[in-house]
């Protein structure tokens, strides 16, 4: 699939078919995941990849009633949780070197969408999900102290088409040499 296909194309999936992932599919997302650039190549994530229905079921009542994402925790056949270890993106020898502070957000973003594209061209859907009660995934998923819980998606083939929502003009965020001239 042509690069600008996909990104353009993919759309947030809440809503699977059962239907198992298979192995070498699962390989070649991870791929994704592992060529994706990082801080000094610091490569700080890392990926649990949830099958058993009992440990999705409890990871599901992190999330919030209203989470639009929430069926789809337990309907997809795999859930995949973006840790990331913290203190390690951002920082030269221990110490954080930008007012940014831990970059382990910017890493594990590009990795998502790393991992979102190349689900999409792979003809399977995904769909970022960032709202849900941090701490008590981690409680859940007995994640460490050093590591934490960034983000998850469902990953599976999907049920139905998603929606696709309307995106800003370029000329709304694009300037010209300083903030906020157009050009
Ligand atoms: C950081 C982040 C967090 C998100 N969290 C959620 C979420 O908790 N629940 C959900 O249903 N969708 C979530 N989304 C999906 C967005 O709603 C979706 O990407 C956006 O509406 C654009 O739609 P599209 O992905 O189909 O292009 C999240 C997306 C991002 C990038």
């Amino acid at each position: 699939m042509d690069l600008m296909e996909a990104i353009k194309g993919r759309r947030s999936i809440r809503k699977y078919k059962p239907d198992p992932i298979p192995e070498e599919v699962f390989r070649a997302l991870m791929e994704a995941v592992r060529w994706s650039p990082s801080w000094a190549n610091t490569q700080c994530w890392e990926v649990i990849a949830i099958k058993d229905p009992g440990v999705k079921s409890e990871l599901a009542t992190a999330l919030p009633k209203g989470n639009p994402a929430l069926p789809s925790m337990t309907d997809a056949p795999l859930i995949l949780v973006l840790c990331a270890k913290k203190g390690i993106s951002g920082s030269y020898k221990g110490q954080v070197v930008t007012v940014k502070g831990d970059w382990l957000m910017f890493d594990t973003g590009i990795v998502m969408q790393s991992l979102c594209l190349a689900a999409y061209s792979l003809g399977l859907g995904t769909v970022v999900v960032g709202m849900f009660d941090h701490k008590k995934a981690e409680e859940i998923l007995k994640v460490p102290q050093d590591v934490e819980v960034v983000a998850m998606t469902p990953l599976g083939y999907p049920a139905t088409e998603g929606s696709t929502p309307k995106r800003k003009d370029i000329s709304d965020f694009v300037f010209s040499d300083r903030y906020g001239k157009k050009g």
